[in-house]
Order: structure tokens, then C-alpha cells, then sequence
């Protein structure tokens, strides 16, 4: 299956700048064969989407909330994304996780949620240093799958070990080769046979110059990636070393 690169902005641009940053990816994306994807913050979904009109790059939120509407002052339902614009949403990263109390029965609200919105969810895991560091990866990354996936699941799992986000840190290939084949074993004995063909991200301090030999990793199915997506000629490079097909 033809790889997803999904570019994370976080809480950085203004307006223009996100506008900017948009073109100047749909300028450089028609000839990439991988699934394009960007997700500004909420504010500028809109114009992103605008912006991307009639390129192959689709936009999606960085969050939502778990109910369609209601008095939930600061926040935004799936369908007001989806109204937006976006196809897609990331849901649980590490920083909604760290920041904002995220547990994974909420992100598993937030996933049926989204689905009903019409969005394509991407549910974030990962472990930090200090599980890693006491050998409890896998364990951890094994509740996070269990507790934050609505059955069935329809979206894409993106693996970001939490000591590998904006760090210049990048889990090895051999971490990422043997978290990624647990992920598939779990999501199999979750979904049965659907499980096999759930796309599984890799992200965390993903660039240009090492996304070819992360990429290539079995069981990656693309890539999340934050600081490295704020520049169009490096997400287009990163995209470059995806596979399409
Ligand atoms: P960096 O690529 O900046 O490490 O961020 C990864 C990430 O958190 C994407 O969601």
C-alpha cells in the first residue's frame, strides 16, 4: 500500500504563513505517488484547504473533540473540521497526552467521534524515555493500542516515541522494525485480518536525510512528521523517499 506522509504543524504559522506554506507543498506535490496530508492548527484549516484545492494534498485537524456539538467552550467538533475542510485527524498525540490529560478511553471516544464526523483518525502512541528506559515499551504501546482503538477501527495507528518528538532523536531501525511488528501483532489480534492492512506511521525527528531507510522499515507505512513539515522543499524530499505503491 502506497505510503502516507503527514506533515504536523503544531501551533506554529499565522494565517499567511500557513497559506504560503500550503502552495509552496502543492507546487512540488503532483508528481509524488505517497498520500499527502497536512494538518494545520484548526484556525487555518480553511484557508489551508483552499490553498490545496485541486492538489493531491488533503488537510486534516490536529484534534477534536469527542462530542459532534455542545457547550464545550475553546474546542472544535469533528464536523466543524470536516465543514472546514479537513479529511483527516490526529488524535491522542503525546503532547494532547502530556498537556491536556488526555487518557486513552478519551481518545478512543475522540476516534468514534471523528469517524462519524467523516474524518480519517490518526491515533498516536508511544512510549516515553523513562518506560523505554525500564523496558516497558512494548507494554505501553500494548495498553495505548487496547485502550484507545474503537472496534472496528478505520484510521491509521502513528507510532512517535515520545523521546523522538522535536528532539533530533530518531528511534533506530531496529526499534522502529521491532515496535512496528508488535503494533501489526496486536492490531491483528485486535481486528483479525483487518488489522493487516492498518497503516502504521512512524514519526519523530523524521527529515529528509533519514526518511529513505525509515521508510523502508517492513510494517512502516509512512510518517508523521512535525519540525521537518514547516519547510516545503524538506516535506517534499520526505515525501520523495515514500513509496507509491
Ligand atoms: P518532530 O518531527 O518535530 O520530531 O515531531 C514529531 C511529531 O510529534 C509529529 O506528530
Amino acid at each position: 500500500m502506497r505510503q502516507l506522509i503527514a506533515g504536523n504543524w503544531k501551533m506554529h504559522c499565522l494565517a499567511a504563513e500557513a497559506v504560503a506554506l500550503a502552495q509552496g507543498i502543492a507546487a512540488g506535490a503532483s508528481g509524488i505517488g505517497a498520500e499527502l496530508l497536512v494538518c494545520p492548527t484548526a484556525l487555518h484549516v480553511a484557508a489551508v484547504a483552499q490553498a490545496l484545492q485541486g492538489s493531491n494534498v488533503a488537510v486534516g485537524g490536529q484534534d477534536c473533540h469527542q462530542a459532534k456539538q455542545g457547550a464545550h467552550t475553546g474546542d472544535i467538533g469533528g464536523p466543524m473540521l470536516r465543514d472546514a475542510g479537513a479529511s483527516w485527524v490526529i488524535l491522542g498525540h503525546s503532547e494532547r497526552r502530556q498537556n491536556h490529560g488526555e487518557t486513552d478511553e478519551l481518545v478512543r471516544e475522540k476516534t468514534l467521534a471523528a469517524v462519524e464526523a467523516g474524518l480519517t483518525p490518526i491515533v498516536c502512541v508511544g512510549e516515553t524515555a523513562d518506560q523505554r528506559a525500564g523496558g516497558q515499551e512494548t507494554e505501553t504501546v500494548g495498553w495505548q493500542l487496547a485502550g484507545s482503538l474503537p472496534k472496528p477501527f478505520t484510521g491509521v495507528v502513528a507510532y512517535e516515541p515520545v523521546w523522538a518528538i522535536g528532539t533530533g532523536k530518531t528511534a533506530t531501525e531496529q526499534d522502529v522494525a521491532t515496535m512496528h511488528a508488535f503494533i501489526r501483532e496486536e492490531l491483528v489480534r485486535q481486528f483479525g485480518d483487518a488489522g493487516q492492512i492498518i497503516r502504521i506511521l512512524y514519526g519523530g525527528s523524521v527529515k529528509a536525510a533519514n526518511a529513505a531507510s525509515l521508510m523502508a522499515v517492513p510494517n512502516v507505512g509512512g510518517a508523521l512528521v512535525g519540525g521537518a513539515s514547516l519547510n516545503a522543499e524538506e516535506f517534499l524530499a520526505i515525501a520523495r523517499a515514500a513509496r507509491a505503491g
